[in-house]
């Protein structure tokens, strides 16, 4: 009997659901879910394990399967488990695309030749990552967001479903861009953006990042 590869995730959360389809869908076993805060003790039959502990099961690749673009940066520096990839067989990810450790390309999204995902970032559902485009690390693509040819994504730039980005546009680090938003100039670095065109209605105090 052919034996599965074995990987943990750490957060029971929605999006580990969705991490748990993809990992079924390669024939992975999840050997356990770290969580520091969940009551529960399984999650879609697998075993919730309690707070992470660099103790238990050191040899096994981890997933973080948190949404927060920043929870799980801070878990990316502290854990000490190697990390691994998560990718659904639905992608088309070109040849020529490097993704980063860490990150997870969810069902029927599409990057294409050229492109750079950085490491622990997400690339959600339906969302379609254009040629060139360059994505930091800890970004989060929302569900059926567009990110046209050569754009930018800096550290820990939330993309909210649904919202699109025109060829060549730089948008900075650790911005939140609104679902359905149409970005179609720079945005600088912290900036909150929502609506067609896309506005900076405020800005991130970056103490936290
Ligand atoms: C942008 C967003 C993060 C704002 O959330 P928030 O910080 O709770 O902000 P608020 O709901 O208080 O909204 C602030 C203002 O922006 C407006 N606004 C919020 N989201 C907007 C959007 N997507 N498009 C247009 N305007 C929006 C609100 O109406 C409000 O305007 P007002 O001050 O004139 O009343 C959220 O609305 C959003 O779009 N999130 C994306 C979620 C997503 O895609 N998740 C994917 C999970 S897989």
């Amino acid at each position: 009997m052919e034996s599965k590869n074995k990987i943990l995730l750490y957060g029971a959360s929605g999006h580990s659901k969705v991490l748990i389809s993809i990992a079924e869908s390669e024939n992975m076993l999840i050997e356990g879910i770290f969580d520091d805060f969940s009551t529960h003790s399984h999650l879609g039959g697998y075993p919730i394990i309690g707070n992470y502990s660099d103790e238990l099961l050191l040899e096994l690749p981890l997933v973080i399967a948190i949404g927060d673009n920043n929870i799980r940066k801070k878990i990316a520096f502290s854990a000490l488990h190697e990390f691994t990839q998560l990718i659904h067989k639905s992608t088309v990810i070109d040849e020529t695309v490097r993704v980063g450790k860490g990150s997870v390309v969810i069902h029927n999204s599409i990057i294409q030749r050229d492109a750079i995902v950085g490491d622990h970032c997400i690339i959600n559902s339906n969302s379609s990552i254009d040629h060139d485009c360059n994505l930091g690390d800890f970004v989060h693509i929302s569900p059926s967001a567009t990110l046209c040819g050569n754009v930018k994504v800096g550290d820990g730039t939330h993309i909210g479903a649904g919202a699109t980005v025109i060829p060549n546009i730089k948008i900075g680090k650790w911005c939140v861009i609104g679902a359905g938003a149409v970005i179609t100039k720079d945005i600088p670095d912290f900036s909150f953006v929502v609506g067609i065109p896309g506005k900076v209605i405020k800005t991130f105090n970056n103490d936290k990042n």
